[in-house]
């Protein structure tokens, strides 16, 4: 009977239906937890034990405890491009695949990272705020001067897929682009102009500073006091990757004694807590990470997601395979 059995796909939260439909046309049994909050580690515990397959979220925290535990689980596959909250390594000494959704949400998080920008840039929020508080009484020469962007230095930490999606379109409001990243991009320099630079000099020359970092041991607190301190009094920092890529109580620090024009953020050090300093800084723009959340990102991240489980589960090869 056993071999009857249809392969059981856990997933650790509400996902587009495309996907889960997708599932079970191929015959899995799939269960979804569907609470509107992060599955409790002890439910997802109970829930991965004989699970074949996963489809987890960000919020889903695989240490090497929790990986231990699934007893017959040949694929994790994240629902994110992001996959700091998976212990890769581990992963795949106990031969457990592990997926991310590259491609599908790079256009989504690029357009994200530029509508900061501009929001700083243009003090949108001040200026939106100020109009719904009644407070427009008379066109005026200096109301909320913001600054432009043409032929300003755009610099982005990490030249991978969304940040040279970034950088195209930063380049089309006029932008001269730098780019500080491992490797030489050489889309950015022959199509884009962008000059490679080392991280401090990026950070001293940028009037517009976008973080595309994934979240690693190396760029953990990558923008600590000292780099921060390196930034342009008049520039503006945006980051749409990983919160701990910054030293948040730094830049705190950095915002309040206006050291720097403005931040966009999107992602934060502790998520879902956020440095309660942060919300009485008025030159900093704060979004509930939603940089893939568009409609068609997220379906297509959970079409992804499924289609990777579905491959590994009949011995096929992983589209989005993490390659270590
Ligand atoms: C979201 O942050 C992702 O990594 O996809
Ligand atoms: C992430 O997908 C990146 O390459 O920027």
């Amino acid at each position: 009977m056993n071999g009857m059995k249809k392969p059981f796909v856990f997933v650790t939260r509400k996902i587009p239906d495309a996907a889960i439909k997708l599932l079970r046309d191929n015959n899995f049994l799939v269960k979804v937890y569907s609470k509107d909050l992060p599955i409790p580690k002890d439910l997802l515990l109970k829930n991965i034990v004989n699970a074949d397959a996963v489809i987890s979220l960000l919020t889903e925290k695989f240490d090497p405890p929790v990986i231990d535990s699934l007893n017959r689980c040949k694929i994790i596959a994240n629902y994110a491009v992001g996959y700091n909250n998976i212990d890769v390594k581990y992963a795949a000494q106990k031969n457990i695949i592990v997926t991310n959704t590259p491609d599908v949400l790079t256009d989504s998080t690029a357009d994200l990272a530029i509508a900061l920008l501009l929001a700083c840039a243009r003090r949108i929020n001040e200026a939106e705020n100020f109009t719904r508080a009644g407070l427009y009484k008379a066109w005026k020469p200096d109301l909320l001067l913001g600054i432009e962007l043409k032929n300003k230095y755009f610099g982005i930490l990490g030249a991978g897929r969304i940040g040279t999606a970034a950088a195209v379109r930063a380049k089309a409001f006029g932008m001269k682009i730098l780019y500080f990243s491992d490797m030489k991009n050489e889309y950015l320099e022959k199509n884009l102009g962008a000059q490679k630079l080392s991280l401090s000099s990026v950070l001293k020359k940028s009037d517009f500073i976008s973080v595309h970092l994934p979240l690693t041991g190396k760029t953990f607190h990558l923008l600590n006091k000292e780099r921060l301190a390196l930034l342009k009094s008049s520039a503006v920092l945006i980051n749409t990757s990983r919160g701990e890529v910054i030293d948040e109580t730094e830049l705190i620090k950095v915002l309040k004694q206006k050291r720097i024009y403005a931040a966009g953020l999107d992602v934060y050090e502790n998520e879902p807590g956020i440095n309660k300093e942060l919300f009485k800084i008025r030159n900093a723009v704060l979004l509930p990470h939603i940089g893939s959340a568009t409609v068609e990102a997220r379906t297509e991240m959970a079409l992804l997601a499924a289609k990777n489980v579905a491959a590994v589960l009949s011995g096929k090869k992983a589209l989005t395979p993490v390659i270590l």
